[in-house]
């Protein structure tokens, strides 16, 4: 039987942090004590003109092919989560194969589904790796959302930041993933969306991120806490059982929220929300690389990685690392 499981991760963030007093001195209405206290954010890193989301994948799958100890031409698959391409088309994924200066042909596209975006492109290569289809998948959670914020929209744009994060999936004979599952509910699109397209040469329609807030936060710590609850029972296993929990970054009282009603320390879950704010689906394997990196996640450990976003869409991956 072939498993699918993760040989190394990397990230990238750009430029330096951008503080709530940084965003007051720009002009926004708004204050750091009531950003801290309703979402957890401190900073964000925001990409200048000149960076799209193929420029942060980048870097960040050069480092996690490093850290698998692979090269470019290893690689058989790529799959880019984004909400925030850098064109129409081609795709992302497309535009990261060139500039990573790949010749192996390799497949590579674009996966959609906000910031579940990164949950949703690695159990699309976890089947493609488990079917002996591919042997070694790129799967990268790109984004550049502050190109789609409304700066004079105080309830949105002091929430969300920019960055990537990749992991190098590969086959195995022992998991690695353990369970996976996707979900999606489109009758939700309108709380979370950005209804604006291109067409005829123009932009029509509003092309920037509105959400209902409240709606999202109720809509998440209940999705968020039944799809942990679905990976582990698939797994045959127990909440207990799991070392880390890696939820999407949106709030941290939304993670403080799941945490609860999964019966998990905090101390047990992975937070990054109040240094990176919301990535979209960068926000995940930003998180996991960070927990790596700093010896946190070791060998061995039960990790659950969740995500929900725009769509609505929702999902978990359950992995032994
Ligand atoms: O990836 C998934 C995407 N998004 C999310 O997960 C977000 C989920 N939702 C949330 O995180 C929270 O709902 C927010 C952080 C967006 C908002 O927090 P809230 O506690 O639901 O606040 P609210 O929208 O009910 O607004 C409360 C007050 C309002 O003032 P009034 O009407 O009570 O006078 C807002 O105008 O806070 C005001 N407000 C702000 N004040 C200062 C809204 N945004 C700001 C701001 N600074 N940035």
């Amino acid at each position: 039987m072939i498993f699918a499981r993760i040989a190394g991760t990397g990230s990238c963030l750009p430029g330096d942090p951008v503080s709530n007093d940084d965003l007051v001195a720009r002009g926004i209405d708004t204050s750091d004590q009531w950003i801290v206290e309703r979402t957890g954010i401190r900073t964000r890193h925001l990409a200048p003109a000149d960076v799209g989301s193929s420029d942060l994948a980048c870097t960040a799958s050069r480092r996690a092919l490093e850290a698998a100890g692979v090269g470019p031409d290893d690689i058989d698959l790529i799959v880019v989560a984004t909400s925030t391409p850098d064109c129409i088309f081609p795709s992302t994924a497309a535009l990261l194969q060139s500039k990573l200066g790949m010749k192996s042909g390799a497949a590579a596209f674009d996966v959609q589904a906000v910031c579940s975006g990164f949950i949703y492109g690695l159990t699309v290569a976890e089947k493609f790796i488990r079917s002996g289809s591919h042997r070694r998948a790129l799967v990268v959670g790109a984004e550049v959302f502050s190109r789609i914020l409304d700066w004079s929209d105080r309830g949105t744009c002091v929430l969300f930041g920019d960055g990537a994060g990749a992991v190098v999936l590969e086959a195995a004979e022992a998991p690695g993933i353990l369970s996976t599952a996707l979900h999606a509910d489109g009758s939700h699109h309108p709380i979370l969306c950005v209804p604006g397209n291109v067409a005829g040469g123009q932009v029509i329609g509003d092309p920037f991120l509105r959400m209902d807030g409240q709606a999202v936060f109720k809509f998440a710590v209940k999705v968020l806490g039944e799809v942990a609850l679905e990976v582990v029972e698939q797994a045959g296993i127990r909440v207990a059982d799991i070392d880390w929990l890696i939820p999407h970054q949106a709030n941290i009282r939304i993670l403080q929220a799941t945490a609860k009603r999964l019966g998990i320390d905090m101390d047990r879950v992975v937070t990054t929300v109040d240094r990176h704010g919301n990535t979209s689906a960068a926000s995940i394997p930003l998180a996991l690389d960070l927990a790596i990196r700093d010896g946190r996640i070791r060998p061995g450990q039960r990790i659950i990685l969740e995500g929900v976003g725009g769509g609505f869409t929702w999902g978990a991956a359950l992995l032994q690392y």
